[in-house]
């Protein structure tokens, strides 16, 4: 894959909150756009993704500072008796304009490929934006499966719509590891062959202001899904400014 597939889709950089935060940070997203100014900035699409009680109010805030608006999770339904579950179309009310579906940490409490189709299916019923995530395992890895089951994984849970796929091996997330820029770029090359040119293909997993510089210059990798170093804006903003330039 050449370096012109890359330089026509703008890099995401996504925060994936978790379940952290509270009313109080809301704030995080004045905080934000004052630590990047328009010059620092206008390379890349930023996106916050916290827990759905913040979701509004923060789209409220975003939207004028063109900072998009996301959810970590949807139900495949528009409606029904499903308590304690949210619709793509309730997060697209409530301003979402992205929702994350197949996190690792979902498909581990039980999200089966099946699932995350049909609730990416449901994000474009609702136009949100679907990240689609996929990854392996270290077990997975360490047997030389990883790409064969990250292929599969997508074969099985990504619609042919989707536009955004973040690759995040599960060993990576959380932990501090990262795989070589090598393993990165092979992944990458290997999601892009099977995904075609048009689709953004975000790298997660333990992303900090000390390593992001070198993975989004990695072919093919078109932004990140970062967790633990999202909770703070100033190192977020450092992510977002090591993007590269077009
Ligand atoms: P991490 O999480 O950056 O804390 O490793 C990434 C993710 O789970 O999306």
């Amino acid at each position: 894959m050449t370096q012109t597939h890359k330089s026509s889709l703008t890099p995401l950089i996504a925060a994936n909150w978790k379940m952290h935060g509270d009313m109080s940070w809301i704030d995080k997203v004045t905080e934000l756009d004052a630590l990047l100014p328009k010059n620092e900035r206008e390379h890349v699409d930023l996106l916050l993704c916290p827990p759905f009680t913040m979701v509004s109010t923060m789209h409220v805030l975003g939207s004028p500072l063109s900072i998009y608006i996301g959810a970590q999770n949807c139900h495949a339904d528009v409606s029904g008796a499903h308590t304690g579950e949210v619709s793509a179309e309730m997060l697209a009310d409530a301003g979402a304009s992205y929702v994350i579906i197949g996190h690792s940490e979902r498909r581990a409490a039980g999200e089966t490929n099946a699932d995350v189709r049909a609730k990416a299916e449901a994000a474009k019923r609702a136009g949100l934006t679907a990240i689609v995530c996929v990854g392996e395992s270290l077990a997975q890895r360490e047997v030389g499966e990883a790409i064969a089951t990250v292929l599969a994984q997508i074969e099985a849970s990504v619609p042919d719509f989707v536009d955004v796929i973040a690759y995040e091996p599960i060993w990576a997330i959380g932990t501090g590891k990262v795989p070589t820029m090598d393993d990165i770029a092979d992944m990458h090359a290997a999601i892009r062959s099977a995904v075609g040119p048009n689709v953004r293909i975000l790298y997660g997993g333990s992303v900090k202001p000390a390593n992001a510089q070198d993975i989004l210059a990695v072919a093919n990798v078109n932004g990140a899904l970062i967790g633990g170093a999202s909770l703070e804006m100033d190192s977020l903003a450092a992510i977002a400014r090591s993007a590269p330039r077009k």
